[in-house]
């Protein structure tokens, strides 16, 4: 488990799984799936927490839960996929419930991660990829310090317009530390919402 502000990352468990019909069906799903709208049955959720550490996702997959400090369940995130021969991640990160949204809670929990990343596993490279309207995810990368990489044009048809994809890359001896970035952003504890 790795201790934030706002929220703590723990194992991604039942209690969590019985949250993604909601998550996977309410507004988180289309800036997760980059511009989709599934929709998502209880069959199809329990077959992909099945799987979701099988081979189809590769050995290298980590998924952390998102957890308020008061034990809410509010999100996932993790690794998408890794090199090891070359020791980059790309990352995805969901606060399913967007309630929490804009309240700091995704930004704490996604420096716990690269933190962990950087720290434990010795990765030298992590990156993100987001849609050009996902205004929020911009936001939390510059807030991170991460580096504006490029621009894939119209990557993605969302809502009726193609959408260019945006890549935020960071290097291990540019990550500026957890610590660091707790001053700065001044994360602190607050009564959570009402949810
Ligand atoms: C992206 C996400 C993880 C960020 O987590 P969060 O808890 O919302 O992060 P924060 O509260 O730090 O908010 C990020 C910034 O976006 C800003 N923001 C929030 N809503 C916004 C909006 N509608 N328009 C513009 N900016 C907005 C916040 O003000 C904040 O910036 P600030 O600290 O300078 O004020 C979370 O919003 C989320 O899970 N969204 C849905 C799924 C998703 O987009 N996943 C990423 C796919 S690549």
């Amino acid at each position: 488990m790795l201790e934030g502000i706002l929220v703590d990352l723990v194992p991604f468990g039942q209690d969590f799984g019985k949250l993604m019909g909601d998550w996977m069906n309410g507004p988180a799903a289309y800036w997760a799936n980059v511009g989709d709208r599934p929709i998502a049955s209880r069959a199809m959720i329990e077959h992909w927490l099945e799987g979701r550490n099988a081979a189809q996702h590769g050995p290298a997959r980590i998924e952390f839960g998102v957890r308020t400090k008061s034990g809410k369940p509010i999100g996932q995130m993790g690794v998408n996929f890794t090199s090891d021969a070359h020791r980059w991640a790309n990352l995805g990160v969901v606060i399913g419930n967007p309630t929490y949204w804009g309240g700091g809670y995704g930004t704490d929990g996604f420096i716990l991660l690269v933190d962990y990343l950087f720290t434990w596993l010795d990765l030298r490279r992590i990156y993100v990829e987001t849609m050009a309207s996902n205004v929020r995810v911009q936001r939390m990368m510059d807030k991170l310090e991460f580096t504006f990489e490029g621009r894939r044009r119209a990557m993605w048809y969302a809502d009726g317009s193609w959408q260019d994809a945006l890549v935020y890359g960071v290097l291990c001896n540019e990550w500026p530390g957890r610590a660091t970035l707790v001053e700065k952003l001044g994360l602190r504890a607050r009564p959570e919402p009402e949810a």
